[in-house]
């Protein structure tokens, strides 16, 4: 069986066991989350020894360069001797926080230096005891702030906290920016359609506005599911782009609810296409739960979206214990 080294420590790792759990097992603290290979708080680097491929999906090009991997997803054929990741994290300071709705609250985050991204990535949140979540960018660079959404997990360790005990000026740091899920200028003509649940919503507004302030002069259709209207959150705001940008359309859409609150009603998934049946030539980006993003994709490639031109974001959460 391949031996994982950490820290001068050799563990055995057990048949097709992931180097994460391997040292999970054995007591080694590694921050992780998704366990899926998608939210990369995971993230180790390998000294020595080879790491299949898979576990370097999505990463760029200059961490798989300096040999980073993703452990829960790194099942090795031979030995391997791994360190930490250090010194990637940046730090920040937790500038703000405000409820946007029952169960979402906006965290906006100062940078101690600027951060390098694109509207609708990710960064990974790190609280300073090394609990790591990825929450994606609401905001554009540029701004003062990171500008995150989070919705509260029933018994979420990291949401808990930001609701209940976080308060401003709390020092925490972020590693990232993460994910293809962004605005790429080039076809300023394109329909753009935009959809997801709950917090789903963080990155496509990051998006909306990317596209809108670089001159996006085909439609833009941002549809924002909730179970209830009481879900919708941001919807002035939103209501106030659309007044200011013919080109943007603002849906709110509700499973539970009547349309006198302004919502359409029904399924996210089937609402969007019984409005869009015909998407070719167009370009989608998805967000927020795994199961919608799944759903969503594939009824927009059923209604003629390149696969190419699909973009999405799914918030996958750690496996429940
Ligand atoms: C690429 C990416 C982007 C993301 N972007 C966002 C975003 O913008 N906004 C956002 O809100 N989230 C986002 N997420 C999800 C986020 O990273 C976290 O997974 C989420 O906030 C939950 O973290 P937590 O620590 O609060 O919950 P955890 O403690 O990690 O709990 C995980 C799950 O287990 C359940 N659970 C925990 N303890 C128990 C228990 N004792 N019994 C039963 N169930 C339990 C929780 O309800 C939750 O569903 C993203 C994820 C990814 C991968
Ligand atoms: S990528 Fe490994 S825990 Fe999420």
């Amino acid at each position: 069986m391949p031996v994982v080294r950490y820290c001068g420590a050799a563990f055995e790792a057990a048949p097709g066991e992931a180097v994460l759990d391997t040292l999970l097992r054995n007591g080694v603290i590694v921050p992780n989350s998704c366990r899926a290979g998608v939210c990369q708080s995971c993230l180790l680097r390998a000294a020595e020894g080879a790491v299949p491929d898979d576990s370097r999906r999505g990463l760029g090009a200059a961490l798989v360069e300096q040999g980073y991997f993703l452990s829960c997803v790194c099942r090795p054929s031979g030995d391997l001797a791994v360190e930490p990741a250090g010194g990637l994290e940046t730090p920040a300071t937790i500038a703000e926080l405000d409820r946007l709705s029952p169960t979402v609250i906006r965290v906006r985050l100062r940078m101690a230096e600027p951060l390098v991204y694109r509207a609708g990535q990710y960064i990974t949140l790190h609280r300073a005891d090394g609990l790591a979540r990825s929450y994606s960018l609401a905001s554009l660079p540029g701004e003062d702030t990171l500008e995150l959404h989070v919705r509260r997990a029933p018994q979420g360790k990291m949401s808990g906290w930001l609701f209940d005990q976080a308060r401003a000026g709390e020092p925490v740091s972020i590693r990232g920016p993460a994910g293809a899920c962004f605005y790429t200028a080039g076809r300023p003509e394109q329909p753009l359609l935009l959809a997801g649940t709950g917090t789903g919503l963080a990155p496509l507004i990051g998006i909306c506005r990317d596209a809108l302030r670089t001159g996006h002069t085909g439609p833009v259709h941002l549809y924002h599911g909730a179970l209830r209207p009481d879900g919708l959150y941001l919807a002035d705001v939103l209501r106030a782009l659309a007044a200011g940008h013919s080109a943007f359309h603002y849906h709110p859409v509700v499973l539970e609810g009547d349309e006198a609150s302004g919502a359409l009603v029904g399924a996210l998934d089937k609402t969007v296409v019984n409005r869009h049946p015909k998407l070719a030539g167009w370009r989608g980006f998805v967000c927020g739960d795994p199961s919608i993003v799944r759903l969503l994709q594939k009824k927009l490639f059923l209604a003629g979206m390149a696969s190419s031109d699909i973009a999405a974001d799914a918030f996958v959460e750690a496996p429940a214990p």
